[in-house]
Order: structure tokens, then sequence, then C-alpha cells
């Protein structure tokens, strides 16, 4: 086994939702490295304005300070690398703004956050980011569309995902979409689109013990729905062409 790449995690500790210390993130990355993971995408949430993004902002700072101590302590067998989940404010995006600083490290993807409670209906906000990112050469990879619909209390959009492929991205179900730890009906959904094959890549998202920072088990789960050889390819890199 070559090993799973998971490009969403929050094991960039003190910095967002995910792991909350120091050592909580080595225990998720022990536990990804103990479960078949090789190489880990550390994405912690970024929420525009993008224009004073620069190391000296302190939310900047604090993120690659916290990088660098995590990867210092890294256990062996498993490598990290920076990146960011970038929430989708296009109306905030300038001209001049260079989304390429968000990129995973060592790539010319960037991760998009998918949908939470928002966009509603009728709502283009992730497709004009998606566009955008194309527009500037860089391959977008927008996580959990599956949440869209299924997950919260606005009208199901059950065209979403095919909308966002449309535009041009590639599209990241969650493990925890798949193991139904993200709610009802998210998992009816993610085996959905993955059986209509608009599912590019697996991702943990895994920010502690209600999404763990692994993929195994969801690789099992969608092995039932694609078959063996299609669900490694998910999870090993392919997509990223790692
Ligand atoms: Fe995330």
């Amino acid at each position: 086994m070559a090993g799973f790449v998971d490009v969403h995690s929050h094991v960039v500790f003190g910095v967002d939702d995910g792991a909350h210390s120091l050592d909580h993130a080595v225990e998720l990355l022990t536990e990804a490295r103990d479960t078949g993971t090789r190489l880990i995408f550390a994405t912690p949430h970024i929420v525009p304005p993008y224009h004073g993004w620069n190391a000296s902002q302190p939310r900047i700072a604090r993120i690659r300070r916290h990088f660098a101590a995590l990867r210092d302590r890294a256990p062996s067998g498993i490598e990290v690398r920076l990146g960011y989940e970038v929430t989708a404010r296009p109306h905030r995006l300038r001209a001049g703004d260079d989304i390429a600083r968000f990129r995973l490290e060592g790539t010319e993807l960037v991760l998009m956050d998918g949908p939470q409670a928002a966009p509603w209906v009728g709502d283009s906000t992730m497709e004009r980011l998606v566009r955008r990112i194309r527009a500037e050469g860089l391959t977008p990879i927008l996580a959990h569309p599956e949440r869209r619909a299924s997950w919260r209390r606005e009208p199901p959009d059950p065209g979403f995902a095919e909308r966002m492929k449309a535009a041009g991205a590639l599209l990241q179900v969650d493990a925890s979409g798949l193991t139904g730890a993200d709610g009802p009906n998210t998992d009816v959904e993610a085996r959905r689109l993955l059986a209509e094959g608009l599912i590019d890549l697996i991702g943990s998202d895994g920010h502690g013990s209600r999404s763990p920072a692994r993929l195994d088990v969801a690789r099992t789960m969608a092995a039932e729905v694609v078959g063996d050889a299609a669900a490694t390819r998910l999870v090993d890199g392919s997509a990223l062409k790692l």
C-alpha cells in the first residue's frame, strides 16, 4: 500500500475549530499515520478579505508558527504540509489578490470550504470563486458538497455538486460525510455523488473526535459503492498527481 494522501484537515492547533493543542495535533497525526495516511495537508480556515494577507498579519503569523511547531513534532512516517481552506467571499477579492498564496504546499490546488449554511439556492458565490481560481491557472477543490443536499435547515439544493463540477472544481467528499458522522442524509448524498462519478477525492476534514483525521474507514465504505480500485484512487493522491 502506497499510503493515503489527505488534502483536508484541521491539525494546525489553536487557530480554528480543529486541534486545540500541539499534543492534540500530534495525536491526530499519529492516528492518521497508523491508519494509512502518508501525506496530510493541514488546512486551517481562512476568511477574506485577502488583500491584507501577508506573513506579518497576526493570524497568518500564528498559523505559520503553529504549523512549524507541528512539523517539528510530526511522528515519523507521515509528511505534513501547509495549505488553507478558503471561505468563498468572491465579492471581497480584489483584482490583484493573489490566490496562489493559498495553494496546498507543493501543488497547484486550492481547497475551498464547501457549503455550510450558505450558499442559498440561487446564490452563485461558490461558482464565482471556482471560476476566479481557475482564471489564475489553479485548480479548486470544493470540500464536502454532500452537505448542500442534506445538512442544516435550508431547502435542499440537489444540483449543487453538479453545478460546481461543471464550473471546474474537483469535488472532495468528507470521510465524516460517508460514515454518517456529519448528520443524517449527508451519507446518502455522499453515496449518490460517488455512484454518479462526481467525486474526485475523499478528505478527512479531521478536527478531532467527530471527524478523525483518517481515511481508511471512508475508503472501505466508498469501495462498497465504486469498487476497490476506484475507492483507492480517491485517497491515494491520484487526483493531485502525487
Ligand atoms: Fe474543513
